[in-house]
């Protein structure tokens, strides 16, 4: 049996970020009710591209890895914030990374698209297809925001995190996976100014993110519950067994009850959403990379990871660690130097946003 063990993982997270006082120089909302209904403090915005933002936990990930860009043979970038649709973002990951030899593709179930990616390129290298893979989540949240309004403005994030996978006979990596798609409510999560369906001869104005954030929330925390459920069910895995939960990071009260449902103790939840607010796909590969970071993932650990995003997908993974939790090396390659703050990066599109309501 080939499985695909996970041996490198790096993430990108941009310098600039807006706290949440700061926020509410920009929207009509405070502190108190971003923490407490959200758990959100502050928010990075990134002065780079979703590619930029890709290739730098991708370097991050193969020196961790100790592997070349010439050895990978699949770049999977999960993202709903493209740089490039045509031609895609991951064919510039590839180049960036001197992957040249590597299939390149975009992935977009919004946030569920790292579970999906990590599942697609694990069966590739289960199945012999390929040997070693790139599975990269990337987002530039801010970038679709609409500053005038509130509901949506204060929630999301920019960054990227990335894995290795290589085939190996050790049983480790993804061991278990479920997804899937609720498409009969797709419409209370979404962009409604924004692809082929625009005419794109009138003006649009900025894009909205539409939601239906209650809706939203009960989705979430049945649909990953449930998922979670299953997938543990089918790889015999008792609650006891679980060393970390690692769910999307959309709302901490979401968080806390998928935690609750599942019965799973504090210390074994890995949350950080308070300093990075949703990064939409990135959310649950910078949360991995972070956890293995700080010492919360274990030699052999068995991970639980589980996500909900537009379209309305999901996915529920369980993952097994390997023997190694430090890197066997570091890329020096990183952001260019910023000289703004989040507040000056946004500043045009919160005037072009203001003008537009
Ligand atoms: N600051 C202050 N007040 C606000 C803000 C804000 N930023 N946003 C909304 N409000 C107000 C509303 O106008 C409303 O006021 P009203 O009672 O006078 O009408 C009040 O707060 C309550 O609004 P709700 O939308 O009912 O607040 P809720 O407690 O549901 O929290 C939230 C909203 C945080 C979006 C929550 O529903 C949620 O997390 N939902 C799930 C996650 C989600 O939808 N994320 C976006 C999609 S992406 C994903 O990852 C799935």
């Amino acid at each position: 049996m080939i499985y695909a063990k996970i041996t490198g993982w790096g993430k990108a997270l941009p310098p600039a970020s807006i706290s949440n006082d700061e926020m509410s120089t920009i929207v009509d909302t405070t502190d108190e009710w971003i923490t407490t209904r959200t758990g959100i403090r502050a928010r990075r915005v990134s002065h780079v591209s979703t590619a930029e933002l890709a290739t730098i936990a991708s370097k991050q990930a193969l020196a961790c890895a100790d592997v070349s860009g010439e050895d990978i043979d699949l770049v999977l970038l999960a993202t709903c914030t493209p740089s490039t649709m045509v031609a895609n973002t991951a064919s510039l990951v590839q180049k960036n990374i001197g992957a040249t030899g590597a299939a390149a593709c975009d992935t977009n179930a919004a946030c569920s698209g790292f579970l999906y990616a990590l599942q697609n390129a694990t069966a590739q290298i289960q199945s012999g297809m390929i040997k070693k893979a790139v599975v990269v989540a990337a987002e530039r949240m801010t970038w679709y925001i609409n500053w005038a309004k509130r509901d949506s403005a204060v929630l999301f994030g920019d960054g990227a995190g990335a894995v290795v996978l290589e085939a190996s006979s050790e049983p480790s990596g993804l061991l278990g996976t479920k997804t899937g798609c609720d498409t009969e409510d797709r419409d209370i999560l979404h962009i409604a100014n924004y692809g082929t369906d625009l005419n794109k001869y009138e003006a649009v104005g900025p894009s909205d993110l539409l939601f239906e954030g209650r809706e939203i929330f009960k989705r979430a925390v049945t649909g990953m519950s449930l998922a979670c459920d299953d997938v543990m069910d089918k790889a015999k895995l008792n609650l006891d067994d679980i060393d970390a939960l690692i769910p999307h990071q959309a709302n901490l009260r979401i968080i806390q009850a998928i935690q609750k449902k599942l019965d799973i103790e504090d210390e074994k939840v890995i949350v950080n959403i308070d300093k990075y607010g949703n990064t939409s796909a990135a959310t649950i590969a910078i949360a991995l990379c972070e956890a293995v970071e700080q010492g919360m993932i274990k030699p052999h650990a068995n991970i639980m990871s589980a996500a909900f995003g537009a379209g309305l997908t999901w996915a529920a993974s369980y993952i097994k660690w390997g023997e190694r939790i430090t890197p066997l090396a570091t890329s020096d390659y990183t952001f260019t130097p910023c000289e703004q703050s989040g507040l000056e990066l946004v500043q045009d599109a919160v005037t072009a946003c203001k003008n537009n309501s």
